[in-house]
């Protein structure tokens, strides 16, 4: 009887979210219309989105984007990015258009690309962390566009994870971090970028570069012409634009590192230099693919930025699944394509 009463009290009845699909146009109405009536109330929900799965609040509602705040853990000084459904709704609530935001809008939009854009009143201090700017991001993945489109407000959405661990790019890794804090998943399938949204501030001249993503350095230059691109060091003097770029970020629970390794001889060598036990480490490679026997498990992800990108975090979440203490990643290509998914991994590891 004792043992019962324990028991229950140790294990308090958790409210587990729901979990609506959209792989049919009569579910992903039913799910447009059920996450359209939650925002409405000022909840949060779990969105997907074609970079990261975002958690999503009515922008213009103080309190509930507050919730977003409490339910990641998030620090009250890290702005948050609006989702917008059209040109005509990004404008609106920026308080300035320059020439640049028309020039990237144009070229990437809707996409993974989020623009700092001086922002007007009507956008609650708490979104920007009290700043004069607002990030707006005009995603390209249809539900989205469909849920804001059917609001008729722009939503708030930072990743939906818990603060500084690993964006999702799933339903599943929603529901296992933040599946009892919310009310509501929509499962729009695999992110198809894979990794957090380029972040650009058109609100200096040349603009610059907060947050490098899928959309590189060489296209946004391209797309600029003549202005060109800063590329913003978070590490310099320089003030912190981007509060997000903290150095710790994006991280599993195992211990990371990037590695290059001649053969299985010099990755067992330098697996015992790091105290990492080979049983309880997890390798991620494109190409060096090794043999070594006890190795807690290998994932090979294609030799394509694109597809890489795509796989990183499912497999990173994937190995703290499966109990890893140490993840190694062999050491990545040179080239701007490459240079997002480089800093998720520096950020990773540190
Ligand atoms: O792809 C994405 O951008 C995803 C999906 C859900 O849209 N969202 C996302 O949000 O990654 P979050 O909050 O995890 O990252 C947004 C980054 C943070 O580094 C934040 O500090 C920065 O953008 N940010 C937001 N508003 C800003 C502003 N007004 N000025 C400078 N940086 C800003
Ligand atoms: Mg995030």
């Amino acid at each position: 009887m004792e043992d019962r009463q324990s028991t229950a009290v140790m294990s308090p009845v958790r409210n587990i979210a729901e979990i609506l699909p959209t792989h049919t146009a009569a579910l992903f109405d039913a799910a447009v219309k059920r996450a359209a009536e939650l925002l409405r109330t000022g909840e949060v929900v779990a969105l997907p989105t074609e970079t990261v799965y975002g958690l999503a609040a009515n922008a213009l509602d103080a309190a509930a984007v507050a919730r977003i705040f409490a339910v990641k853990g998030r620090p009250a000084h890290n702005p948050i990015i609006i989702h917008v459904c059209d040109l005509a709704m990004a404008r609106r609530f920026a308080g300035k258009w320059p020439e640049t935001a028309e020039k990237l809008a144009r070229s990437f939009w809707p996409g993974p690309l989020t623009l700092v854009l001086p922002r007007t009143k009507e956008i609650p201090d708490i979104v920007t962390a009290g700043g004069s700017t607002v990030g707006v991001r005009w995603p390209s993945h249809p539900f989205m566009q469909a849920v804001i489109r059917e609001c008729g407000f722009p939503l708030a959405a930072p990743s939906a994870n818990p603060s500084n661990f690993l964006s999702p790019t799933n339903a599943q890794h929603v529901q296992s971090t933040l599946g009892d804090r919310i009310k509501l998943i929509v499962d729009g399938g695999q992110s198809q970028v894979g990794i957090e949204s380029t972040v650009v501030d058109v609100t200096t001249t040349p603009p610059a570069l907060l947050r490098p993503g899928m959309i590189h350095v060489e296209s946004l230059a391209a797309a600029l012409g003549e202005t060109g691109l800063r590329s913003a060091n978070s590490t310099s003097g320089e003030t912190l634009k981007s509060p997000g770029q903290l150095k710790k970020h994006y991280s599993p629970n195992a211990r990371l590192r990037i590695l290059s390794w001649k053969d299985d001889t010099d990755l067992r060598r330098q697996l015992i230099a790091l105290g990492a036990e080979v049983s309880r480490t997890q390798v991620v490679v494109y190409s060096a693919i090794p043999a070594l026997p006890g190795l807690g498990g290998v994932s090979v992800i294609p030799h394509d930025a694109e597809a890489y990108a795509r796989a990183l975090y499912a497999e990173l979440h994937r190995c703290d699944n499966e109990g890893a203490e140490w993840i190694v990643v062999e050491s990545l290509p040179e080239g701007p394509e490459w240079q997002a998914i480089g800093d998720r991994l520096r950020r990773a590891a540190s």
